[in-house]
């Protein structure tokens, strides 16, 4: 295959990731945008396939048939809940691939005697540093999400030091083997054993609700790593994939910082959870709770003209996508009308109830960002939230103790009345108290989100 058609080919490719990136951006084009980076990617492997013989076609056969098994079957099983973990693992795959890819061409070219340019050993240091940091960053991310190890941030004393420490020596071990002219190969194998620890040490005083952040700066972190991989073997469709993933990783973890308004450093390395009771200066004491049932909130919603779904991590857990999505449909017959609010940081990750209600049918126009529908609570008959808590807490404007001070919430308590919908008066991710419970405005109906939900419907259908 010529070296144009196969560059024109990796510009083809380029061009279908970006526009796929593009249509990710919205619920209604996702699929589309899923499927052409898809495509993108399957003529990238084909066309580096054909135009360099690495490895024996055999091997890379049974490569992609335990690959693609194996990840089909990933997909298939993983739970909705279950997804950000399903990511950890694969960003982790992501940078442990940078890693060999980078410390095989090291490898060979000291077996060979070749003298690499000195671009060439700095992007192979940079990959197998950054690859090797995810690698394990992720595997521990993943660990915390899947409750393997402890999901509290794990804390010792001198901890920033002693990863300072290590960056340094990660740092002055990769310098001294690029410039060092004879063949050493003990700093190479340090920098991968001390990298492959600082991926640990980096992640595990990171509380387990926090990961998501972390683990889309790791999927920005196996980005970085695959692009320095692709300078390694002069690969351009590596390169531009690699930055493309980096720079989207970081981007997607700032929004999710500004939107839980705190900063990526306070994320970092601010332990959040660490301590019990996450610093809130509130305490319920002294407040009542005013309890509803299933049957009075049919009827509040039968004859509602406007009603506001405020989904949060508790629909996801409960899976009551599909009885909301009966329920609203029930509403509509009687004549009102329902919106759902979708916060930019509600459930565990992003998109994660546009996703879940996507799943459930619910059809697009019916999901408002906060921006776009936060006015419209005020004018509105029933707000009924479910399982949401932490991203309706209106602490977060009142109480400049609250560890969620300044962050943005969704208007809930400016409804006419709130039908909040939870097992019990359990915390949320921030482990706070939220004085929406206690609004007088305010009806609990307590339960597992699905089974109060069949409930309502239920009784929507008997009035
Ligand atoms: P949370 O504040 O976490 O509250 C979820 C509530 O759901 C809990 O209070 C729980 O109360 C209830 N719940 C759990 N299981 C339930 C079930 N089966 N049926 C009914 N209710 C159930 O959720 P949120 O409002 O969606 O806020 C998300 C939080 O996660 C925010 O603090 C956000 O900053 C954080 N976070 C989000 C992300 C992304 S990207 N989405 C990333 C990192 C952190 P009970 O136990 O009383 O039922």
């Amino acid at each position: 295959m010529s070296h144009t058609l196969t560059q024109l080919t990796y510009l083809v490719a380029s061009v279908l990731f970006i526009l796929g990136l593009k249509w990710l951006s919205s619920p209604a084009t996702a699929v589309k945008g899923n499927r052409i980076s898809g495509f993108g990617m399957l003529i990238a492997i084909v066309v580096t396939l054909l135009d360099q013989a690495i490895v024996t076609y055999q091997v890379v056969i049974a490569g992609l048939a335990v690959g693609s098994g194996l990840g089909l079957w990933m997909a298939r099983a993983v739970k909705m809940t279950s997804m950000p973990q399903m990511v950890a693992l694969l960003n982790g795959l992501g940078g442990g691939a940078s890693l060999l890819v980078g410390g095989a061409e090291f490898l060979r070219s000291e077996l060979v005697n070749e003298q690499l340019p000195i671009d060439t050993s700095i992007t192979i240091q940079l990959s197998v540093l950054i690859g090797a940091v995810t690698l394990t960053g992720s595997f521990i991310a993943w660990a915390k999400l899947q409750e393997v190890m402890t999901g509290k941030p794990i804390l010792f004393a001198g901890q920033k030091a002693f990863n300072a420490l290590l960056f340094l020596a990660v740092i002055g071990l990769s310098a001294y083997q690029v410039s060092v002219p004879e063949s050493v190969l003990w700093p190479f194998y340090a920098v991968v054993a001390i990298s492959l620890l600082l991926g640990v040490t980096l992640v595990i005083p990171i509380g387990g609700a926090d990961m998501p952040v972390v683990i889309s700066l790791l999927n920005s972190y196996s980005g970085i790593a695959a692009a320095m991989t692709g300078f390694v073997i002069r690969n351009e469709v590596l390169i531009i994939a690699g930055a493309l993933v980096g720079s989207s990783g970081i981007i997607l973890s700032q929004i999710m910082c500004k939107a839980m308004n705190r900063s990526l450093a306070n994320v970092l390395f601010g332990a959040f959870g660490a301590a019990a009771g996450g610093g809130s200066t509130k305490t319920a004491e002294g407040l009542t709770v005013r309890q509803t049932s299933a049957d009075d909130a049919a009827v509040q919603l039968a004859y509602a003209k406007s009603v506001i779904v405020v989904p949060g991590y508790g629909l996801a857990v409960a899976q009551a996508q599909h009885i909301v999505r009966e329920m609203a449909d029930l509403i509509e017959k009687k004549g009102g009308e329902v919106k759902y609010a979708i916060h930019p940081v509600a459930g565990r990750m992003p998109g994660h109830m546009n996703v879940l209600l996507a799943e459930a049918n619910v059809p697009y126009d019916k999901l408002f960002d906060m921006d776009q529908i936060n006015a419209e609570f005020e004018r509105t008959d029933v707000c009924l939230v479910i399982g949401a808590n932490d991203v309706v807490n209106p602490a977060s404007r009142t109480d400049p103790g609250s560890p969620i001070y300044g962050m943005p919430i969704l208007n809930a308590d400016r409804a006419h009345s709130i039908i909040v919908l939870k097992r019990g008066m359990g915390a949320g991710f921030a482990g706070i108290e939220n004085e929406l419970f206690y609004n007088p405005k305010t009806a609990m109906l307590f339960g597992d989100a699905k089974g109060s939900l069949q409930k309502v419907v239920t009784e929507l259908k008997a009035l």
